[in-house]
């Protein structure tokens, strides 16, 4: 046998390793200067305009149309036109082609769209391309699924198109959010107005381009752009016939007051505080790799972010001292480097409200540990935080924050993980972490969440329906119950 030959150089071994910056190409996304509103399969050439930014470089990408409520109103008008003369008597199994083709062009397409996703959201581009991009296309695959079957999703009820339906949409996934309002009305047989979030328009407008490759009758899709106000004109147009909105509790508490009595339909996803819950029992690297999904995904802004960390006091040392240890490995920085774990802030406006509410930790008395990290000088950034020694009336366990912070509490039974866990307004998602299935059915029964995630984090799939109680809102996205809120039954 021979011997083993120890080192013979004395330079010792590194103790990290660097990684080597791996940007994805820009090349693929071609920019316009200046992008109108698609209507009735043309492009409407806005009255005013605005620059829409990259987040993590603060350049400017492109000018977007500010629709003005005339603006709005032909774009309805375009909606109602098409489902008037075509679209509401096609088969199903006709409208199903045109849904197939949307995905599978969203397939092939799937590169030029995360890397634009990335540059105008400031997400990371691991995530647009292994996440937004494969779910949305599956979205349409699943609702091109169902357009044909409508009376076995419902049977003896006659389901039958609503008309036109107005969708308002966020920030935080902005492609995802569009797939999720479209597929199942156009399934259904609706038409629609659609409106993507102001810091986060590109994916939309480039999403027409799809809809001409993939011959859509004109009026069918329309996407009109611009802030709260064109949002607002489109939620009050007399001819829509059902509104469909996610975003804020504020303005979806403003958006179902205006709409009381006017009989058009309406669903709310909107914000959400989400406890989740570990367990002694539970298999702790599993959960730290559950927490940081949870809560530093899309640097925080997910509205059903596992916000609030309820460890069972007797692993919280042990618990808490590995999750800090893996939050040091976080790379935070450019969206477009395949490495990079977190991304930039959305925008200005949502890092003053993360540095608004970090501050208010401080001050009511939490702990606050973020692992050193550089973040860039230009565009907007936040370290990933965590909070211990934080109490249930505290602003950061009430409050949705929507960025990278953590909010850390403790239990010693499970009833008072399902007491501290039901405490707060929202309802939307929750985790439970335990290797004991009667553990997870019996909290599953008690947590007042719309999704419980057991032993994961932050998973999706169009068959499952996603949606909340209480103030995150009512009506379900997914799976046969996301067809509902499109349908009438005679
Ligand atoms: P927001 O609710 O103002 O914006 C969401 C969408 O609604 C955007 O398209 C916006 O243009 C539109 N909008 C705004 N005002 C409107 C009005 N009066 N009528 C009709 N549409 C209107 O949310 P914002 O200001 O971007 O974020 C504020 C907070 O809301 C965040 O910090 C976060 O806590 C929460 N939020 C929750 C989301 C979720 O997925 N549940 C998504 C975005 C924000
Ligand atoms: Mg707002």
């Amino acid at each position: 046998m021979t011997e083993i030959q120890p080192r013979k150089s004395a330079t010792p071994a590194p103790t990290s390793w660097e990684y080597a910056p791996a940007p994805e190409s820009r090349e693929v996304v071609t920019l316009r200067e200046r992008y109108d509103h698609y209507v009735g399969g043309e492009w409407l050439e806005p009255s005013e305009t605005y620059t829409t930014i990259s987040p993590s470089s603060e350049e400017s990408l492109a000018q977007i149309g500010q629709a003005s409520p005339e603006e709005v109103g032909l774009a309805v008008a375009a909606a109602r036109d098409a489902f008037a003369n075509g679209w509401s008597a096609l088969p199903g199994a006709e409208r199903a082609k045109y849904l197939f083709r949307i995905a599978r062009i969203l397939q092939e397409r799937a590169r030029e769209f995360a890397v634009l996703e990335s540059l105008n959201g400031g997400k990371p581009i691991k995530e647009s391309r292994d996440v937004d991009l494969p779910l949305a296309a599956a979205h349409f695959f699943y609702y091109a699924g169902w357009a044909d079957k409508l009376e076995y999703a419902f049977p003896n009820r006659s389901p039958k198109p609503l008309g036109v339906a107005a969708q308002i949409i966020p920030w935080n996934f902005p492609l995802l959010m569009l797939a999720w309002k479209i597929a199942p009305a156009l399934a259904c047989g609706n038409t629609v107005v659609l409106k993507p979030a102001e810091t986060t328009p590109l994916t939309a407008l480039l999403f027409c381009d799809v809809v001409r490759q993939a011959e859509l009758p004109p009026g069918v899709v329309n996407i009109v752009t611009g802030d709260g106000r064109t949002g607002a004109a489109l939620v009050t147009h007399d001819d829509v016939d059902k509104i469909a909105f996610t975003g804020s509790t504020e303005v979806g508490k403003a958006i179902q007051r205006e709409l009381a009595g006017s009989g058009k339909r309406l669903t709310l996803e909107l914000g959400g505080k989400a406890a989740n819950v570990i367990f002694d029992d539970a298999a702790l690297d599993q959960a730290v790799e559950g927490i940081v999904n949870g809560i530093y995904f899309n640097q925080g802004h997910v509205c059903c972010a596992g916000s609030r960390l309820l460890v069972q006091e007797s692993i919280y040392e042990q618990l808490i001292g590995k999750l800090k240890r893996r939050l040091s490995t976080l790379r935070v920085g450019d969206p477009l480097d395949k490495n990079t774990d977190v991304g930039a802030i959305n925008s200005k406006l949502q890092l003053e409200k993360i540095e608004e509410l970090v501050a208010a930790g401080k001050e009511e008395g939490a702990e606050i540990y973020q692992p050193p990290c550089t973040l860039p000088e230009k565009g907007y950034w936040f370290a990933p935080t965590v909070f211990t020694n934080v109490a249930q009336s505290y602003r950061i366990a009430q409050e949705e924050i929507f960025g990278p912070v953590l909010s850390v509490l403790t239990f010693r039974t499970p009833d008072e993980a399902v007491e501290k866990a039901n405490n707060t307004m929202y309802g939307l998602s929750a985790g439970v972490w335990t290797e004991k299935g009667s553990r997870i059915l019996w909290m599953a029964e008690r947590l007042r969440a719309g999704v419980v995630w057991a032993n994961t984090y932050n998973r999706f799939d169009p068959a499952s329906p996603f949606g909340g109680y209480r103030e995150s809102g009512f009506g379900r996205e997914g799976g046969r119950h996301g067809l509902e809120p499109y349908l009438r039954f005679e």
